[in-house]
């Protein structure tokens, strides 16, 4: 990690104090001019970002998300548990706020997400079928209506796939799927559409970079599931893939792309929405942990951008103090000596080896940018 001090560093006086006072390192030189991700993405019409969070709208934080990202997605505050927290609440003002932040330096916004089954916020779990029929056709229509020209893209449904291995029960289940049947998918989509026909609508999954048969049950569902919304006309335009990478399942690079090749051939633009590296089956050495989460970014990108239709790479955070593990890890483990580091920026929120696997991986894949 002190490796990483050492390395040119573009934020300045403010970050570098910051930096030095929690580390107690050698003093950080001032503004310089490294490259941000977007711009070496942007060469090759890719758009790069990080989901981010009411609590990086701070100095340190706003300048890396300005420097580095062209598209972000607000981790919660768009959900329907950042709106409609009670029965009587409809709530945009942090998403307002980060929408805001966003627009204000010409960064695109990914809603996430507008149906899911989960974190569902517990009185809209209660609801019978017909309200809840009706509170999902509402939420859809105002909050698009209230994001209408300033969100860009959609995550219409959130992780509509289950994991019971019997084909009938393919579907998540979930007080949505289960009270109201499997056409809620077909339903959404349509209402989407009708809510801001600027948007581009995307049904976003997890678990597919999984090569083990768990992520083949996903890959093959998510392709039926295409299939059956085109099949019914649903105003679907794109996939989002999580990219939660577990090192220790399974990952095949040639498998992955013909899969993303699949979907490609239905005519859908592709995002990677929520990349982060898992390293908990790591050493504890932070050299040799960094090195090899570097290795898994570069190793799964390489084979995510062999498809053209990949048009978006959004991590799940920008630095590791934000991230979801490391969070989860203050919460159960607050004593523990090893933090999760599963992103491109360290706790200093200087660029790590896996910001520079990035910046390869970007560096040599084709260009997405269609010829005149
Ligand atoms: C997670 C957030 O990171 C957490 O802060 C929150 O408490 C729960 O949700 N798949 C998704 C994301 O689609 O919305 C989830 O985000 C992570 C898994």
């Amino acid at each position: 990690m002190m490796a990483d001090l050492s390395r040119r560093t573009f934020l300045g006086a403010a970050a570098g104090a910051a930096a030095g006072l929690a580390l107690g390192a050698r003093p950080v030189r001032a503004a310089e001019s490294r490259e941000g991700l977007k711009t070496i993405a942007g060469r090759k019409g890719l758009l790069f970002g990080a989901a981010i969070t009411n609590s990086d709208l701070n100095a340190e934080d706003e300048a890396l998300y300005i420097h580095e990202a062209a598209i972000v997605t607000p981790q919660n505050a768009l959900k329907m548990t950042g709106i409609r927290y009670a029965p009587d609440v409809v709530d945009y003002g942090r998403a307002d706020k980060l929408v805001e932040f966003a627009l204000s330096h010409r960064m695109k916004v990914r809603g996430h997400t507008l149906v899911w089954n989960s974190h569902l916020p517990a009185w809209v779990g209660k609801l019978g079928a017909a309200e809840l029929g009706k509170l999902v056709d509402t939420h859809i229509e105002e909050t698009m209506a209230h994001f209408r020209g300033r969100v860009a893209y959609w995550d219409v449904v959130n992780e509509p796939i289950g994991s019971d291995a019997d084909d009938k029960r393919w579907l998540r289940p979930g007080p949505i799927t289960e009270k109201l049947g499997p056409g809620y998918l077909v339903r959404a989509f349509r209402r989407a559409r009708e809510a801001d026909p600027s948007a581009l609508l995307f049904l976003n999954e997890l678990h597919t970079e999984r090569s083990d048969e768990f992520g083949q049950l996903y890959r093959r569902r998510l392709l039926r599931m295409i299939d059956e919304l085109q099949a019914a006309n649903a105003p679907l335009d794109g996939i989002g893939l999580q990219g939660h990478v577990l090192p220790d399942k399974p990952f095949d690079p040639g498998s992955y792309t013909d899969f993303l090749e699949e979907i490609g051939r239905r005519g859908l633009e592709i995002h990677i929405t929520e990349l982060d590296v898992s390293d908990t089956s790591f050493p504890d050495d932070i050299t040799t942990r960094d090195r090899m989460v570097a290795d898994v970014y570069r190793n799964y990108l390489t084979a995510a951008l062999r498809s053209l239709q990949v048009k978006a790479v959004v991590t799940w955070q920008m630095t590791d103090a934000a991230s979801f593990d490391y969070n989860v890890s203050i919460h159960e483990q607050p004593k523990a000596l090893r933090r999760p580091r599963p992103l491109l920026f360290d706790l200093a929120r200087q660029p790590k080896p896996s910001w520079h696997a990035v910046a390869a991986a970007f560096e040599e894949m084709s260009n997405r940018i269609p010829e005149l």
